[in-house]
């Protein structure tokens, strides 16, 4: 079983979203997909409520309640929306469940300044400095040609992990989670530039570069 985890001790930054959208990837790729929840904000688990019964399974896990006792051993994937403000132990014990951890980052000034901090915390817990877990930046709700955004790709280019992929700023990331969809699952004239923005991190998660 694949652990891919969302993280990023910044609040706001995109963790649900990606969460949710890597797990409806995967599972509109015939996977069988877990989804656990570590934030009591429960924003996982409430898109998996809204989501339609015709669409591809996916199993809630509540991480935050009793970790992933309940998780599905049968899974091919299971992706885990970690909570804001991990740190320390916390931040150790929530690694243990991953060897995949992406990273999102937004186009602000405070937010590359907390993910700086973030980051070099993270790469110093045991499992990521012996790299049993492999970590990637993306950068999310970008707006192309602001001053900041060319900041952020600077920023992430010169990060001591891999920078995979931007992702715009787009109606279709909220209109998807309403419904408890992902953007893979909206109508391609609609979503077809985020299809593309997506595909070199559906690639790198789906390569041994995201795996130890
Ligand atoms: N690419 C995007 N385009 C447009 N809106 C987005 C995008 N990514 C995230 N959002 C919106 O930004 C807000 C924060 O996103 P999200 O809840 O996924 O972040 P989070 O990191 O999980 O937050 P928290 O730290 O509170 O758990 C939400 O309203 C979400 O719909
Ligand atoms: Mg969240």
């Amino acid at each position: 079983m694949r652990h891919i985890m969302v993280l990023n001790a910044k609040g706001g930054c995109g963790k649900s979203t990606l969460a949710t959208n890597i797990a409806s990837y995967f599972a509109t790729q015939g996977a069988a997909v877990a989804l656990a929840d570590y934030d009591p904000q429960r924003s996982s688990l409430d898109w998996l409520a809204r989501r339609p019964e015709n669409r591809a399974t996916i199993t809630g896990v509540a991480g935050f309640e009793d970790g992933l006792r309940h998780a599905p051993r049968n899974a091919d994937f299971l992706v885990i929306d970690a909570p804001a403000r991990s740190h320390g132990a916390e931040l150790t014990d929530l690694i243990k469940h991953a060897e995949t951890i992406v990273v999102p980052v937004l186009p602000s000034t405070i937010d590359m300044q907390a993910t700086s901090t973030f980051l070099e915390e993270l790469r110093s817990v045991g499992k990521v400095a012996k790299k049993q877990a492999k970590i990637a930046a993306v950068a999310n709700r970008v707006r192309d040609n602001t001053l900041i955004f060319d900041d952020l790709d600077e920023y992430l280019s010169k990060a001591k992990v891999p920078y995979i992929a931007a992702l715009r700023d787009a109606q279709n990331y909220v209109r998807a989670y309403t419904r408890g969809l992902g953007i893979f699952e909206l109508p391609e004239y609609l979503a077809w530039p985020d299809w593309d923005e997506w595909e070199p991190l559906t690639a790198w998660l789906r390569s041994k570069r995201s795996q130890p």
